[in-house]
């Protein structure tokens, strides 16, 4: 089945659920070289009067670094399903594993970005900003659980340029 684009606004279910529950991949690179990850954690929203989405990569993550690189990061939604596959893209690393063979997930690489075939929705970001997570701005000791290494999450604004969905 083939993609269509379409508004944001028009999404039929909630993001929240989309990222929260259903997870996400998140892609950057090109033809000579990508990756992929699962995240859980994210949104979509409105900022610096753009649609964005925004989401957080810890630096020692294998795809930080192709989105680091790259001007657009992609995220490539599945409602619920390939559940086995998001688990393994969100387990092992690309610098010791090929994800596209271990899942069978096919990259489409569109101008300088690239998501997933098999994906139901896609949404293309063009990068904004990043800002890093200081824990000096932290207003509830529980967050602190979530950084036992020091390993802060740099945050990625990424303004929406293309949603698909099939
Ligand atoms: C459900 C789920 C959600 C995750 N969410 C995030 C996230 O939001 N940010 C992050 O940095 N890592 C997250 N991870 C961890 C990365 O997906 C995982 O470390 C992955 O192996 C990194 O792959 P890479 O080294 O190829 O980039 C999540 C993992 C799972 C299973």
């Amino acid at each position: 089945m083939s993609f269509k684009e379409i508004n944001i606004r028009d999404l039929k279910e909630s993001p929240v659920k989309m990222i929260s529950e259903d997870w996400t991949l998140i892609s950057a690179g090109n033809a000579d070289g990508w990756n992929t990850m699962t995240a859980s954690w994210g949104g979509v929203g409105e900022l610096w009067n753009k649609d964005v989405a925004f989401i957080f990569i810890r630096p020692q993550r294998y795809t930080y670094e192709f989105i680091e690189k790259s001007e657009y990061f992609t995220l490539s939604f599945f409602g619920g399903e390939k559940r086995d596959e998001l688990a393994l893209c969100g387990s092992v690393s690309g610098r010791d594993v090929n994800k596209a063979e271990k899942t069978g997930f096919t990259p489409v690489f569109d101008g300088d970005s690239v998501y997933i075939q098999q994906a139901k929705t896609v949404i293309v970001c063009r990068k904004l900003a990043f800002l890093d997570i200081d824990p000096k701005g932290f207003l509830n000791d529980k967050i602190m659980a979530c950084y036992t290494n020091g390993d802060y999450h740099r945050m990625y604004v990424g303004q929406i340029v293309k949603v698909l969905t099939k």
